[in-house]
C-alpha cells in the first residue's frame, strides 16, 4: 500500500521509449508507479531497480492492452499493491504504416486492437475506482498524425484520432467526479517505433519540425508530468501538442 500522502501513477507500455521516460520522470517526482510490458521482460526488471534508486515503489506486470481481460488484470494488479490509482497514462501503441490499398485485414485490426481498444479497456476499468476516490487523471497519448492525418498511416491515425473522442467524451462524463481526462499529442520522438522509418522519410519530417530537431521521450515525460500535477487541476479534454511545432 502507498502512504497517503504518496501519489500512484499506472503507466501502460513503459520498457521502453516514451512510456520508459514517463515511468522514469513520476518515479524521479516521488509516484510509486505500476507499469505493464508486452514482451520486454528482461527491460521491465532493469527498471524497476532504476525506479527504486528514487525511494518509491514500482510493480511490472506482463499485459497486452488489446486483452480486455488483462486490462483488468492490470488495475486489479496496481490496487492490490497500492490500493489507490491517482494517474492513468495509456502510452502503450504500435503502429503499423502502409498505404491504404495494401493495408490488410490483421494490420488494421491490430493496430486498432491495441491503440485503440487499450486505451478505451483501461479507461473502463479505472473509472470507477477514479469516481469513488472523487480524484484521478486520466493522460491518454495520441499523435500528431491523429489530428492531421498522414500518407501511409490511415489506421494508425485512426486510432489515434479516436483516442481524442475518447479523451474529450470521458473529460464530459468524469468531471463531476473531479477525474480530468487529457491527450498529448506528440510529433516526431526518437524513440525505436520513429528509429524503425526509413532515413528518407525521417529527413522528409524533421523539415516540417520548426524548432529543427526530433523530439526526446522526456519532453513527452514532463508534458504528462504536468497533466498530472496540481498546476493542471482545471485543464480537461484538451489535447496538448508537444511536436516542436511540427502542427502550427
Ligand atoms: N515515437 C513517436 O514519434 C510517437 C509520436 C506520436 C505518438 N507516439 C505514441 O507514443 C506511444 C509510445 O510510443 P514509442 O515511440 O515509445 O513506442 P515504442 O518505443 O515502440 O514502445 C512501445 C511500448 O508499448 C508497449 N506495447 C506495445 N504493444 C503492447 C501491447 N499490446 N500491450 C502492452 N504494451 C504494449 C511496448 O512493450 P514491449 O517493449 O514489451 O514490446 C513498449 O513498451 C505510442 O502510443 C505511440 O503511438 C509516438
Amino acid at each position: 500500500m502507498s502512504d497517503n500522502n504518496t501519489k500512484v501513477a499506472l503507466i501502460t507500455g513503459a520498457s521502453r521509449g516514451i512510456g520508459k521516460a514517463i515511468l522514469l520522470r513520476f518515479a524521479g517526482n516521488g509516484y510509486d508507479c505500476v507499469f505493464n510490458y508486452n514482451r520486454s521482460e528482461e527491460e521491465a526488471k532493469k527498471l524497476i531497480e532504476e525506479c527504486e534508486q528514487f525511494g518509491v515503489k514500482v510493480h511490472a506486470f506482463k499485459k497486452d492492452v488489446s486483452n480486455p481481460d488483462e486490462c483488468n488484470e492490470l488495475v486489479s494488479e496496481a490496487m492490490e499493491c497500492f490500493g489507490r490509482i491517482d494517474v492513468l497514462i495509456n502510452n502503450a501503441g504500435i503502429s503499423r504504416d502502409n498505404l491504404i490499398m495494401k493495408v490488410s485485414d490483421e494490420e488494421l485490426d491490430k493496430v486498432i486492437d491495441v491503440n485503440l481498444k487499450g486505451t478505451f479497456y483501461m479507461i473502463r476499468a479505472v473509472s470507477r475506482i477514479m469516481m469513488k476516490q472523487r480524484s484521478g487523471r486520466i493522460i491518454n497519448i495520441s499523435s500528431i498524425v491523429g489530428l492531421h492525418g498522414n500518407a501511409g498511416q490511415t489506421v494508425y491515425s485512426a486510432s489515434k484520432a479516436g483516442i481524442v473522442g475518447i479523451t474529450k467524451s470521458v473529460a464530459k462524463e468524469l468531471a463531476s467526479r473531479n477525474v480530468t481526462a487529457n491527450a498529448i499529442a506528440p510529433g516526431m520522438i526518437a524513440t525505436d517505433m520513429t528509429d524503425a522509418l526509413p532515413d528518407s522519410v525521417k529527413e522528409g519530417m524533421l523539415t516540417t519540425i520548426p524548432l529543427k530537431r526530433a523530439g526526446k521521450p522526456e519532453d513527452i515525460a514532463d508534458a504528462a508530468l504536468f497533466l498530472a500535477s496540481d498546476g493542471a487541476a482545471y485543464i480537461t479534454g484538451q489535447v496538448l501538442g508537444v511536436d516542436g511545432g511540427m502542427g502550427i
